[in-house]
């Protein structure tokens, strides 16, 4: 028996019940691809199950305003996603007709969409033999065959493209989701479960023991640190806010008023003053942290009541602003 074929006979027993699954509609893998990178499954289904109630087909998603886009998007994440999601639907209708390219080859040329998405589609929704490789798909071979190829590095993934292309037999579209459930599972990036593995009579990190030296990444990046004091000002059950810049991180999101740096309580008094904003009452400091790819924001959050007056360049939040989960945090 190949690997293969164990781990459909694992999927076939195993696999999770996603609202995404046994839907074959292009659109709705292409959603729920998008949304998975870099987030849980458990986190994005209630996100998903949204999203397609609100924008049911490729034409409504090419033809939402971008705002409501980005507020279906709150507290996901890695926005850009959403930006791009639009700029794909919008292709597959202006350049397709609304109806997505049925190969990898085709997909991988629309905008956001990479070989792993175009992968994905192409095996799920229209059956073809395309790999479609993730980190899932990269730890899984890198222990399976004791690979020490740095998973970081594109040639490396483009091997294991190659590498799977021949083995994608005739469920492909079950053989890529079987990975990525192995890899949620059982084949943990930290505690492999392999005593529940259907791969370790196949598995040469398993049979070394050597789980835990597999994949190489290669050496870690150390993020950028940044300090900066967040202005958490209340009225009743709104808080002022203000339309980030439309370049840079965040772009295009709201944000609640902030400085770069941690301000003594001279400096939060002289910033409250050139806002515009008339304490009532005491303030409070908390500290919050939020970690983006490149960066950490370590945040200290003045929290404080105002009257509810007109603040130049600010509004007050009325629940239909996108506003990022680093400043969502700032107010529990
Ligand atoms: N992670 C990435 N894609 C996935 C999918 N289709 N199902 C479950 N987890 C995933």
């Amino acid at each position: 028996m190949e690997f293969t074929d164990a781990l459909l006979q694992w999927y076939d027993r195993h696999k999770r019940t996603l609202p995404w699954r046994g839907v074959g509609d292009a659109y709705a893998v292409l959603v729920s691809e998008i949304m998975l990178q870099q987030t849980r499954a458990a986190a994005v289904i209630p996100y998903y199950s949204r999203f397609m109630a609100e924008l049911p087909t490729v034409d409504t998603l090419a033809a939402c305003d971008e705002e409501r886009l980005l507020k279906l998007w709150e507290g996901l994440g890695y926005y850009s996603r959403a930006r791009n999601l639009k700029k794909c639907a919008q292709a597959v209708v202006s350049e397709h007709g609304g109806a997505f390219p049925r190969t990898a080859a085709e997909l991988v040329q629309l905008p956001g969409v990479g070989p792993y998405t175009a992968g994905a589609i192409a095996s799920i929704a229209f059956g073809e033999r395309a790999p479609a490789v993730d980190g899932n798909v990269l730890r899984v071979m890198a222990r399976l065959l004791e690979d020490d190829g740095n998973v970081t590095d594109q040639r490396i993934r483009d091997r294991w493209t190659g590498y799977l292309q021949s083995r994608m037999g005739d469920r492909p579209g079950d053989l890529n989701q079987a990975f990525m459930d192995l890899g949620s599972l059982v084949c943990l990036p930290k505690s492999p479960q392999c005593d529940g593995c259907p791969l370790s009579g196949f598995c040469g990190a398993f049979a070394h023991g050597t789980q835990g030296d597999y994949p190489n990444r290669g050496e870690k990046r150390t993020k950028r640190q940044e300090e900066l004091t967040v202005f958490a000002v209340r009225s009743g059950d709104s808080f002022l806010i203000r339309r980030r810049p439309p370049k840079g991180l965040l772009s295009g999101l709201y944000e609640l008023p902030n400085r770069p740096g941690h301000l003594n309580r001279e400096e939060i008094g002289a910033a409250l003053t050139e806002l515009g904003v008339r304490p009532l009452g005491a303030w409070e400091i908390v500290h919050r942290q939020h970690i983006f790819t490149h960066v950490v924001w370590h945040m200290q959050v003045v929290r404080l009541n105002a009257e509810r007056a007109e603040v130049p360049g600010f509004a007050w939040y009325t629940g239909a602003e996108p506003l990022p989960e680093a400043f969502l945090k700032c107010l529990k």
